[in-house]
Order: structure tokens, then C-alpha cells, then sequence
């Protein structure tokens, strides 16, 4: 599996998003070392703060698969809608501060995959986004 095609799963996650109120729809894939692929997309709620990034539904869901010790990337892809005077269409979005230590958790070299098209991907490890990161 490379990069490129990951993030195109990635991208039709976001297809599944749930987002009414930003119009943000995030898309996020999560490889396993043993081939697999685990799917996330934003779910948001009319009370903003209850809201769910794409990145830790898809975590979870390979987590929740068995593989907590074998995340070995996640590919984001996010697509606003323009409202706002906002750009419209797939944009480059980096995951947000809580989603880095939740990806964090599950492995310091984890690669996060992302970009605005497979032609311009950003590739870089989560200790690189998050230094430091915090362990219990
Ligand atoms: N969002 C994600 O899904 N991932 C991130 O890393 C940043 C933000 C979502 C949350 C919300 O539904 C929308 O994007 C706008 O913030």
C-alpha cells in the first residue's frame, strides 16, 4: 500500500463525514502493519464540543480491530464545502493538537499522510507534529 493510495481512501472517507455545521468533511485512513485499512470520518454535534475528528474514528476503529501496536500510517483528506468565503474543495488540513497525542498513543513513528491531491502529499512522522508527546 503507498502513500497515494491510501490517501484515496482517505478521500473517500470524507464522503462519509458528518458535518452540518462546518461544512468541513474530513476523511482519514489508517494502515496497519499487517495490510489493513481502517477507515474515520468527522461526526459532528449540535453541541460543537461533542464533535469527532476523522482521525481518532479511524484510530479507534483499527484499534478496536486489534491493532493497537500496528498503526503504521494515517492519511487525511479534507473537503470544505466554501461556505464562508472559504476555499471550496479538497484543501491540506493537518490533524488537530488533541488528535496528535491520541495517534501519539498508539505509536511515536507513525506516518501521517497528507496533502490536497496524491500529486502533493506531506509525509511526516507524528513525534515530528507532536514533540514531546505526553505518555502516562
Ligand atoms: N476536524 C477533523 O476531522 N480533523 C482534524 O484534525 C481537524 C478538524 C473536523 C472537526 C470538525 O468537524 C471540522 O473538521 C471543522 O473543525
Amino acid at each position: 500500500m503507498n502513500d497515494k493510495l491510501l490517501f484515496r481512501r482517505a478521500k473517500s472517507a470524507s464522503g462519509l463525514a458528518y458535518a452540518p455545521y462546518s461544512g468541513f468533511r474530513v476523511g482519514a485512513a489508517a494502515l496497519t502493519a499487517s495490510g489493513e485499512i481502517f477507515e474515520g470520518a468527522n461526526v459532528e454535534n449540535s453541541s460543537y464540543g461533542a464533535t469527532v475528528c476523522a482521525e481518532r474514528v479511524a484510530v479507534s476503529n483499527a484499534v478496536l480491530h486489534g491493532h493497537k501496536d500496528g498503526i503504521v500510517a494515517i492519511a487525511i483528506a479534507a473537503f470544505s464545502d466554501g461556505r464562508d468565503h472559504k476555499p471550496s474543495g479538497f484543501v491540506v488540513a493537518h490533524p488537530c493538537g488533541i488528535c496528535r497525542q491520541f495517534i501519539f498513543e498508539f505509536g511515536a513513528d507513525i506516518r501521517i499522510i497528507v496533502g490536497k491531491d496524491e500529486d502533493h502529499l506531506d509525509v511526516r512522522s507524528i513525534s515530528e507534529l507532536l514533540p514531546q508527546g505526553f505518555r502516562l
